[in-house]
């Protein structure tokens, strides 16, 4: 056995559901199936019912996690067609900006241009007066991330070099897509990219045997777009799992009447690193590649404050296969369920106390901070 010390890791794109959907996951299952992932920071996403769209919702959504939450947690607000930038009073106290364009779960899609300027503008104009924690500021604003697919992709790099406001483009997985970024990032435009384990390990030629256990969106893509991916890493700044959990009846599977259109999404949290440490068992990846892109790159991207006494213990010649039995996550299944992996978290240390050893989580809820709040708020 060899035990590896890492550092706590941060997953930059997660669904943890509260409020509205709170029998897929809350934040307590949702943090607990982070630390039995090795992740301390989870950064969670606005499609929530209702939405993160407003100070209000996201003042709510901060007491719910920090009563609840068992890792440290930071909170994304997302723009609405009927609410618009409503968000702009409290945007120093999320962990960035959320705009879908592409198709997605819950309500909050943007589909004019006129509306994109507006975001855009408006964020660019709210850190002219507070600036951007990007930049090594403790205060600030984060990134703008965007669900853009296909030719969604261009228009948001295409605003993100207008407005000059820094853009991270979530949840990458087609060769077109990581190929315009790459040269985005040599003409200077300040975008940063991440991509998924599910876009890295699975493929279209795993549909027939996941079945709606292999729907999400971005969906699945083909072997060469998946190649693209691992060709091009060098322009992917992050891992992130894009966890969204649904559970298995709503998905269809294992119910007398399927629904009509089930709902995309696959949980995460809790297969990202072996998955990530099997490939690097067979020198895929290096170590240091998955310390880059799930700690420090999504600590700077997002400026995260450091999280003193925390680190993760792994031994990553343990050799089992991943199972839906013992799950953290409140819909117990994963798309990963059978494969053999290599690497496992033994325990996880978060400001100087163990919150988890051997398949137990020992955190208390409420243990875990919400980012970015305001002292008094
Ligand atoms: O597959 C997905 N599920 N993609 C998204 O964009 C949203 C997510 C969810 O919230 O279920
Ligand atoms: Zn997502």
């Amino acid at each position: 056995m060899s035990t590896l010390r890492l550092p706590g890791l941060v997953d930059a794109h997660v669904h943890l559901r509260e409020p509205g959907y709170e029998y897929k996951e809350d934040f307590t299952t949702g943090t607990m199936a982070a630390l039995a992932g090795g992740v301390t920071t989870v950064l969670d996403m606005p499609n929530t019912n209702p939405p993160t769209s407003t100070p209000e919702r996201l003042a709510d959504k901060a007491r719910r996690a920090a009563a609840h939450a068992v890792c440290d947690v930071g909170l994304f607000v997302g723009a609405t067609t009927t609410e618009g930038d409503a968000y702009l009073p409290a945007a120093d106290q999320a962990c960035g900006l959320k705009i879908y364009v592409s198709d997605t779960f819950g309500s909050l899609r943007i589909d004019t241009l006129e509306m994109m300027h507006r975001l855009f503008r408006s964020w660019a104009e709210q850190a002219a007066q507070v600036g951007y924690r990007m930049a090594g500021a403790a205060h600030g604003l984060g990134p703008v991330a965007v669900h853009a697919e296909e030719l969604m992709a261009p228009v948001c790099l295409a605003l993100s070099h207008i407005y000059a406001v820094p853009l991270h483009i979530v949840h990458v997985s087609r060769r077109s897509e990581i190929e315009l970024i790459r040269a985005a990032k040599m003409r200077g435009i300040p975008v940063t990219c991440e991509v998924t384990p599910h876009h890295l390990f699975l493929s279209t030629e795993d549909l027939p045997r996941l079945g709606a256990r292999g729907d999400m969106r971005p969906r699945l893509a083909t072997p060469d777009d998946v190649a693209a991916l691992w060709e091009n890493l060098d322009v992917v700044d992050i891992f992130a799992t894009d966890h969204a959990p649904h559970t298995l009846a709503e998905k269809g599977i294992d119910v007398s009447e399927p629904p009509a259109s089930p709902p995309p999404g696959v949980p995460g949290l809790e297969t990202m690193l072996p998955l990530l440490l099997t490939a690097a068992h067979e020198g895929r990846l290096t170590l240091d590649d998955i310390v880059t892109r799930c700690a420090d790159n999504p600590r700077r991207i997002y400026g995260l404050p450091a999280q003193p006494e925390t680190w993760i213990e792994v031994d990553v010649d343990a050799a089992y296969e991943l199972r839906n039995e013992g799950l953290q996550t409140k819909v117990g299944w994963t798309p990963f369920a059978g494969q053999r992996v290599y690497g496992r978290v033994e325990r996880v240390i978060l400001r100087g106390e163990t919150v988890y050893a051997h398949g137990t989580v020992l955190a208390t809820p409420g243990s875990g901070k919400v980012l970015f709040q305001r002292v008094g708020d």
